[in-house]
C-alpha cells in the first residue's frame, strides 16, 4: 500500500537540511506556504547567481509563455523572462548541487510520518527548474494560480537570488493571497538565498508586483504521482481523439509545457 513509503524515512542518509523538514510540514499546513531564508548560504547562492547571470548575458531566455491572443496580450500579463534546465548541464553546476538540496527537503518532508496534508501526496518528480529573469521597468505578473485544472503540480518550490534587494526601492514583491485566509495576504520579498514553498493549487492565487531592478528566480514545481498520472493519460488520451478528429481544439500551451 502506498502508506509505505512512510518506512523508508529512516533509510535516508542525512543531510544538512534535515533541521527544516518539521518547519516546511508545520507551515504548509498551517498556513499553505513556508519561507526559508539562508537555504544554502551565500557561497552556494552566490555560485548559483553567477551561473544563472552568464546563462542570462547569453541572451537565450525567453519570454515567459502564456496562452494568449498576441505578444502583447501575453505582456500585461506576464512580462519575465525565462529559461528551463534540468541542472544537470555543464553550465549550471551549482545550480544542480541547489536543485539536489530542495529535492532532498522536500522528499523528505513528503515522507515523514503524520505530516499531515503532505502526506496526502505521493511526490514522484518535479518540472525542469525555470529560470525566471524579470528585467525590471515595472515587469510582473498578475494575478493566477500555478495549477488551476489539476496538471499534476502540487507544490511550487521558488528560490530567490536578488542581493541587497530593497521592496521599498525595487517593488518585486510575491503576494499570495490564501483562500482559506480571508482578506490576509502573504508579502514575499524576493530576497537572496529564500527558498518559498506553496501549494500550487488554487488554494494559493499569486502575483509579482511590478519590479524596478532586475529580478531573479528559481522556480521548481514538484508532481503528485496520482494527479499527474492522470494528467497524462487525459493528455495522451486527449491526443488520439483530435488524431481521430473528434476534439478539434488545440492542446493549451500550459499542457504542451509542463
Ligand atoms: C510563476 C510565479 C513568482 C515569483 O512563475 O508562476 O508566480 O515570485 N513566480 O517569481
Ligand atoms: C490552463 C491555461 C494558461 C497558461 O491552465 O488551462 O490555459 O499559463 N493556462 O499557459
Ligand atoms: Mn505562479
Amino acid at each position: 500500500p502506498p502508506g509505505n513509503i512512510h518506512n523508508t524515512y529512516p533509510y535516508l542518509h542525512k543531510t544538512d537540511t534535515d533541521d527544516m523538514v518539521p518547519l516546511v510540514i508545520e507551515d504548509l499546513n498551517s498556513y499553505g506556504l513556508c519561507v526559508l531564508d539562508n537555504f544554502c548560504g551565500p557561497q552556494l547562492g552566490r555560485a548559483a547567481l553567477k551561473e544563472l547571470l552568464c546563462i542570462y548575458n547569453k541572451g537565450i531566455f525567453q519570454d515567459g509563455q502564456l496562452v494568449a491572443k498576441s505578444k502583447n496580450d501575453a505582456q500585461s500579463i506576464r512580462s519575465d523572462k525565462i529559461m528551463w534546465v534540468d541542472g544537470k548541464e555543464p553550465f549550471c553546476v551549482n545550480i544542480g548541487t541547489l536543485l539536489k538540496k530542495i529535492d532532498g527537503l522536500i522528499m523528505r518532508a513528503n515522507k515523514m510520518p503524520n505530516n499531515g496534508k503532505l502526506g496526502q501526496y505521493l511526490i514522484n518528480g518535479r518540472t525542469k527548474a525555470m529560470l525566471a529573469v524579470y528585467p525590471g521597468s515595472g515587469t510582473h505578473y498578475v494575478k493566477h494560480v500555478d495549477n488551476p485544472n489539476h496538471d499534476g503540480r502540487c507544490i511550487t518550490a521558488i528560490y530567490y537570488l536578488n542581493i541587497d534587494w530593497d521592496v521599498q526601492k525595487k517593488g518585486g514583491l510575491l503576494r499570495i493571497f490564501p483562500e482559506n485566509e480571508s482578506n490576509t495576504v502573504a508579502d514575499i520579498a524576493p530576497l537572496f538565498d529564500r527558498l518559498l514553498f506553496f501549494w500550487s493549487d488554487r488554494q494559493n492565487p499569486h502575483e509579482v508586483q511590478p519590479s524596478y531592478d532586475t529580478r531573479y528566480a528559481i522556480t521548481l514545481w514538484y508532481f503528485d504521482a496520482t494527479e499527474r498520472a492522470l494528467a497524462t493519460e487525459k493528455f495522451e488520451l486527449e491526443k488520439r481523439l483530435r488524431e481521430l478528429g473528434a476534439i478539434r481544439t488545440a492542446p493549451t500551451q500550459e499542457q504542451l509545457r509542463i
